[in-house]
């Protein structure tokens, strides 16, 4: 439970800048602000009031707000020019770095303000039945390139994002770019391992992790194949027809890795239809045992800049 309850005439001084909250009206009448409850934190919609740009403002669950927050913030500003790092571009409120504010409002502590991405995620996309049917193979095509070369600029910088997934992947309007959400479980080479470590997303998750979960270099290796998988193979109806209306990842918890599934046959064929040196990468990956045997990034990207030329 969050005791912070923000209002639409509430205004936070960060830095000497004030922001204001965006209004949304659930019922006529409140004073309700805009603000989306997720797995680990609320993310409220902010305005920068000097310059009317518009900031998202995450505020922890006090079970996941800790110091690695911090440590985090401060790997991903090192790495905010790395394409699809611009959230690096943050600032995590402390006792230390906001002692006012945090007095104020405990329940800001660690909380991060960044800059509010337009777009939508892949796992709205996915939900979203009508945009969906629109999708084409040249949309597919071009979504999973531009996401794989996010990938692989990460894995060559060591770098790991360690919960990709669909909820974590904001797409451009146009559907030609990405960049990720979520990144206070960075993973870089030689920091301090934290004591929340990302298990990954339901949908997404090896059934082997050991007492690193993700946090590891090749930790966006197997959610990633996934990730791709369904970003290549969506735009086939059958496909789609073969996943719940509801569902915001392709396959379900218990499906991954199972021997045969009747959605897993008609995604390796779709996948063996738009991308068939893809379809030897996902099988690599699904047949693992582990998460350093899945297929690394360089790998990935060669394949399907390849195909893309055929
Ligand atoms: N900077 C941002 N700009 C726009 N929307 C965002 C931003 N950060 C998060 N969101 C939205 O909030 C949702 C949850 O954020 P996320 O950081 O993934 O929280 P959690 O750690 O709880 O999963 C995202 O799926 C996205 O819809
Ligand atoms: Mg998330």
């Amino acid at each position: 439970m969050i005791g912070f309850r923000p209002h639409r005439h509430m205004t936070l001084c960060i830095d000497q800048t004030y922001y204001g909250f965006v209004p949304y009206t659930y019922f006529p009448g409140d004073d309700g602000v805009y603000a989306i409850e997720a797995g680990e934190a609320i993310i409220y919609q902010v305005q920068n009031l000097a310059h009317n740009t518009f900031c998202a403002l995450k505020v922890a669950k006090p079970s996941h707000r800790s110091e690695h927050i911090a440590r985090a913030t401060e790997i991903a500003a090192a790495y905010k020019h790395v394409a699809g790092l611009f959230l690096g571009n943050r600032t995590c409120l402390t006792k230390t770095s906001h002692p006012q504010l945090i007095a104020e409002y405990p329940d800001l502590e660690y909380a991060v303000l960044m800059p509010w991405l337009a777009g939508r995620t892949w796992a709205s996309f996915m939900f979203d039945g009508a945009s969906s049917a629109r999708y084409t193979r040249a949309q597919a095509y071009g979504l999973a390139v531009a996401t794989v070369r996010v990938l692989w600029n990460l894995e060559a910088s060591h770098l790991a994002h360690t919960d990709i997934a669909g909820g974590n992947v904001m797409l451009s309007p146009d559907l030609t770019q990405v960049e990720l959400l979520d990144i206070e479980g960075l993973y870089t080479h030689g920091a301090t391992m934290p004591k929340l470590r990302s298990q990954g997303s339901p949908g997404y998750q090896h059934r082997n992790l050991d007492h690193r979960g993700q946090w590891r270099p090749d930790g966006d290796r197997f959610a990633a194949a996934i990730l791709l998988t369904e970003m290549l193979t969506w735009a086939n109806p059958y496909v789609r027809a073969l996943t719940p209306d509801n569902a915001e990842s392709l396959f379900q918890p218990k499906e991954l890795q199972a021997s045969t599934t009747r959605r897993l046959d008609a995604v390796r064929r779709a996948l063996a239809e738009i991308c068939p040196p893809a379809l030897a990468l996902f099988d690599q990956a699904w047949a693992s045992v582990d998460l350093s045997q899945c297929p690394d990034f360089s790998t990935w990207a060669w394949t399907l800049i390849q195909a893309n030329k055929l």
